[in-house]
């Protein structure tokens, strides 16, 4: 039996259980749990907790106790919608007990109702739905308390915010740099002491610690539902109660302010909060921090043995290091944009303030005397910058925007304000946010492109705060701000990219009159790796920066940059620099729904907007990277720079039809047939891989004079007619309409979940292929073909078990059917081991189809076959189709092939795959939950199921949709929608897989995960 020990005195669980029984009359178990002050024991009355029993220590005032009770059967009447502990009466009807020890003191006794539920700081993932629930929790129960007081809350009490400044006395307790924090925060508090004392006052709960936190059993949509331990309860500012929540909320997350700022969100939801009491919050949450702190270092003077009052230690240092980092002025706007206030306090004031005014760029730039821009797009998904390659190559850009000004000499040409840049998409602008990585992409200025030594002037007087070469590891050239005076507020005017030598001749201080010269556009190379431009950006507050103010923003912070750095063309109204935003996700997703076919579908329960690709990586709109585990048609990497200049190179050329000579087609034609055995020679080629399979039924069917078609239960070869027609996936599945008369389906060749299981299962399941050619012949009748992947994608990446297929190879043929092979998906030397999958298995069929990857996302597809298969099709029937072969996706096709071979690309998809699937295995020995990995090179499955194999659905589902919050793309398949596809562009390398392993571990480890 556990015991619990305070100043030598033990109060075991049978002595709980006996004091339960003898003043409440109630039997149960009693189990102690950890607490500062009282004894709490869970008391478990026939199987079910029940009862919280707390025993107070010996030295515990009646007063306080009771205040705590009053204040339960207070909220228990409150018309908020919150839970809380009810307060249970002894057999005497008293709320509170008095009972003597084992060393007859006096203890006071408590039995309080149970709530049901986990502890937040236990909770994985704490996502934002989760911290908006603790907000709005949080921000109900300080409401339902605003009407409540009673003595005792009007205590002295350390854990008071409003009284923390006690803690100055201990600073000689911590480190030096520590000591700098600790310091830090309480001077900024005293400072603010007088205006925080005015706050609005109430009791609070004063300790929304995550352990104190309830939340519900639901582990897919956890909430917060109760508070409990209402020992610390005070009377004290109200806003310190979200402080606390804030505190302890934002412990342990990548970004604190991002976490807090929800919390609040949801606490004002319940309880408005208004500005000034926002404007304490930073300082609040540091010094409840503070308090911690200082109280842990105390107690390990005072108590080192319990481990109880050092619990939040080390996170509460964590985030009072990160909290102390960051802006005080930025947290405060975010709180308020949070909210609903505007983030900037000053933004309607500039706003209405630039409406009444308006000035020209020619007074910017009066050496140019224009008055009008032209915009450029230089967003992640601008058409003008192209292919990625393209606009890493300074000369070109320069070159672009010389002729662009050309073609307009009387505008200048600029853009920029709130354009998210691919330019800024890489490492060194990501961070770790709570929710994976995050890219710092949207700019905040507008550029103006102009030639260097543009003199650039004040458009409105000003004073000079900064003139510097603001060069950091790369060149950005000169840079200098102005401070506007408006009436009762200011703003800031930056100038960025200038000639060092211009902006440093200036000096802080200076004042610069409406038309003076500030100084010159600088010029490549001091400015940066851009043609030279002025990047021009207004500030309603320089924040803490002194000089490098940041000229681009976080995606999930955007709405409070906005409204600090406003948008510039603000004065100068031009209509070509209205900042057109792109269509959001909502408006796409609203188009489609009333105007594309409704089969369509979307991927994941939030869907996602691609602009760009780039080798394994997709990219939105935003500049946020997603790993592609998903695009087998990709297959040498998105955008692959020569494929991409293959096809363009041929489109400028000529694109006709297969009736013309064109040695495209004849070239693509040989170096596609060199990849496969000499009896398989003859090539048609088509548009995609439904129509690749239409046409080898074509043949088939022409060359065995007959219609029925072999095919595997749970197999997908296409979209058109007939391809349906033998995809039971299709018929068989949603809204099909049940197997077609020619059509005979055999069982899923599935040697882990299958009609037959282990690895011989080849003869029975070929067996089953046999018993239809025997139920075709019984119609007398004979099958036309066989058709099956090598391995089923959309069965959930099925290895056919070995020997299968030259059993049924060989049945079908003395059947006097043919044997085609789908490899759609899996051609192209994405096996690893072979460059088609059919060699896996040691045989040759008759006739080969191939799709997605021979295009790398063009349509391209062919259908390869031997010569007497051709020759008996080839009646007399023309076969001509319009696009197929065509000048443009030959070249595209030909440059894929030999970027496989060039690069290597078969061979990375072994080894990378052998990787991935050996590393996967090992993850499956930690979480039994992934039941199977399976697959071959860089095809891979993860089947999830139960101890049972049964399949977990919605577990899949979860963790395919988690993935994506972290940035990885994972599609999911099986007719039970239990397996996890890994097909990526097999470009893929050992650091994206290690990258998908560590993040798929991470996940596994949430609770949804964890049945
Ligand atoms: C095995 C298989 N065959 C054929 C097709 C049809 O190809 P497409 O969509 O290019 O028409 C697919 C498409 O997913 C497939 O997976």
């Amino acid at each position: 039996m556990r015991e619990f020990a305070y100043n030598e005195i033990l109060i075991k669980s049978d002595l709980a259980e006996k004091i339960l029984a003898d003043q409440y009359q109630i039997h149960g178990k009693a189990t102690p749990l950890p607490g500062e002050i009282d004894f709490n024991f869970k008391i478990n009355v026939k199987g079910v907790d029940r009862y919280i029993l707390k025993i107070s220590r010996p030295d515990a005032v009646f007063e306080e106790l009771e205040f705590q009770q009053n204040l339960l059967e207070h909220l228990g009447h409150s018309k908020e919608t919150i839970i809380v502990p009810k307060v249970i009466k002894d057999k005497s009807g008293l709320l509170i007990t008095e009972i003597k020890d084992q060393f007859d003191r006096k203890r006071f006794i408590r039995l309080l109702s149970w709530i049901p539920g986990r502890i937040y700081s236990r909770v994985n993932p704490q996502l934002d739905t989760l911290r908006l629930s603790l907000g709005k929790t949080c921000g109900s129960l300080s409401k339902s308390l605003l009407g409540f007081d009673h003595p005792h809350a009007h205590r002295k009490f350390d854990w008071d915010i409003a009284r923390s400044l006690w803690t100055k006395q201990y600073i000689h307790l911590f480190d030096d740099e520590n000591a700098l924090i600790v310091n830090y925060f309480q001077d900024l508090f005293a400072r603010s002491k007088p205006r925080y004392d005015q706050l609005r006052k109430s009791v609070v709960h004063n300790d929304g610690n995550d352990n104190n936190i309830i939340v519900s059993s639901n582990l897919k949509y956890p909430e917060v539902i109760a508070s409990i331990d209402y020992g610390d309860a005070v009377f004290t500012q109200t806003i310190n109660d979200l402080a606390i929540c804030c505190a302890y909320g934002m412990m342990n997350q990548n970004d604190p302010l991002s976490a807090a700022s929800v919390i609040a969100e949801g606490y004002h939801q319940s309880l408005n909060i208004d500005e000034e009491e926002i404007a304490h919050l930073y300082s609040a949450i540091a010094m409840r921090l503070v308090i911690s702190v200082t109280k842990s270092a105390i107690n390990k003077i005072e108590e080192p043995d319990n481990i109880y009052l050092q619990i939040s230690e080390k996170p509460a240092w964590e985030v009072l290091k990160k909290w102390k980092e960051l802006s005080e002025d930025f947290v405060h706007f975010s709180f308020r944009y949070a909210c609903v206030f505007t983030a900037h306090p000053n933004q309607n004031h500039f706003i209405k303030w630039a409406s009444e005014n308006e000035f020209s760029i020619s007074q910017l730039f009066p050496s140019r005397n224009c008055s009008e821009c032209l915009a450029i797009d230089l967003s992640v998904s601008s058409k003008w910058l192209g292919h990625l390659s393209d606009f890493a190559d300074f000369d070109l850009f320069q070159f672009k925007i010389n002729r662009l000004q050309k073609t307009v000499p009387e505008k200048i040409i600029a853009g920029g304000y709130l354009e998210p840049r691919m330019v800024y998409a890489t490492d060194a602008y990501e961070k770790l946010g709570n929710k994976g990585k995050e890219s710092r992409t949207v700019h905040l200025g507008i550029d103006f492109w102009l030639p260097p030594k543009t003199p650039v002037h004040a458009v409105l007087d000003g004073e000079i705060v900064a003139a510097v070469n603001d060069a950091g590891d790369k060149e950005y050239g000169g840079l200098i701000i102005l401070k506007h005076q408006i009436n009762e507020f200011c703003f800031f005017s930056l100038y960025g990219h200038l000639s060092v030598k211009s902006a440093t001749s200036r000096k802080a201080g200076e004042r610069i009159k409406q038309g003076e010269l500030i100084a010159y556009i600088g010029d490549f190379p001091e400015n940066g790796n851009w043609p030279p431009h002025l990047h021009f950006e207004l500030m309603l507050s320089m924040l803490d920066y002194k000089v490098d103010f940041p000229g681009v923003a976080y995606k999930n912070e955007l709405e409070v940059w906005k409204s600090i750095c406003p948008d510039p063309n603000s004065l100068f109204k031009l209509v070509a620099l209205k900042h057109d935003h792109q269509n959001t996700n909502d408006q796409l997703v609203c188009y489609r729904k009333n105007h594309l076919g409704k089969g369509m579908s979307l991927s994941y329960d939030e869907p996602i907007q691609m602009v760009r690709g780039m080798g394994a990586y997709l990219i939105d709109q935003f500049g946020k990277k997603y790993l592609d585990t998903v695009n087998n048609v990709a297959h040498v990497g998105h955008e692959h720079p020569m494929v991409v200049k293959a096809g363009q190179e041929q489109m400028a050329l000529i694109n006709t039809n297969t009736r013309y000579l064109h040695e495209s087609i004849n070239i693509l034609a040989q170096e596609l047939l060199e990849t496969f055995p000499p009896e398989l020679c003859v090539v048609h080629f088509v548009n995609s891989g439904s129509e690749a399979n239409e046409l080898a039924l074509r043949m088939a069917k022409a060359f065995t004079g007959q219609k029925d078609i072999l095919a595997s239960e749970v197999g997908y070869h296409g979209n058109t007619n007939a391809c349906v027609e033998i995809s039971s996936y299709k018929f068989d599945g949603k809204g099909g309409s049940g197997c077609p008369d020619h059509t005979h389906i055999f069982p899923l060749p599935d040697t882990f979940r299958g009609k037959y299981r282990g690895n011989n299962t080849a003869f029975d399941y070929a067996q089953e292929v046999q018993d239809q050619i025997d139920l075709i012949q019984k119609k007398e009748r004979g099958p036309a073909a066989f058709i099956i992947e090598p391995i089923i994608s959309c069965g959930g990446q099925i290895e056919l078990p070995e020997g299968f297929l030259t059993k049924a190879y060989a049945m079908t043929r003395k059947a006097g059917g043919l044997c085609i092979s789908d490899e759609v998906q899996v051609g192209c030397g994405r096996m690893g081991k072979t460059f088609w999958g059919f060699e896996l298995h040691g045989v040759v069929p008759d006739i080969v189809t191939i799709g997605k990857p021979l295009g790398n996302g063009h349509p391209i597809a062919a259908v390869v076959c031997t010569r007497e298969v051709a020759d008996k099709f080839a009646s007399g029937m023309e076969y001509f189709n319009t696009f197929g072969g065509n000048p443009v996706s030959c070249a595209i096709a030909t440059e894929v092939l030999r970027t496989i071979k060039r690069e290597g690309l078969q061979n990375n998809a072994l080894a990378v795959g052998d990787f991935l699937k050996e590393n996967l295995k090992e993850l499956a020995g930690e979480f039994p939950i992934l039941a199977d990995v399976r697959g071959q090179g860089l095809f891979l499955g993860i089947e999830l199921t139960d101890a049972h194999l049964r399949p977990l659905a919605d577990q899949t589902s979860y963790l395919a949709n988690r993935m994506k919050d972290f940035g990885i793309l994972m599609s999911i398949d099986g007719p039970d929608n239990n397996v996890l596809k890994i097909k990526p562009p097999i470009v893929f390398s050992q650091e994206n897989a290690i990258e998908l392993i560590d993040h798929l571990k991470m996940i596994l480890n949430e609770d949804y995960m964890n049945l």
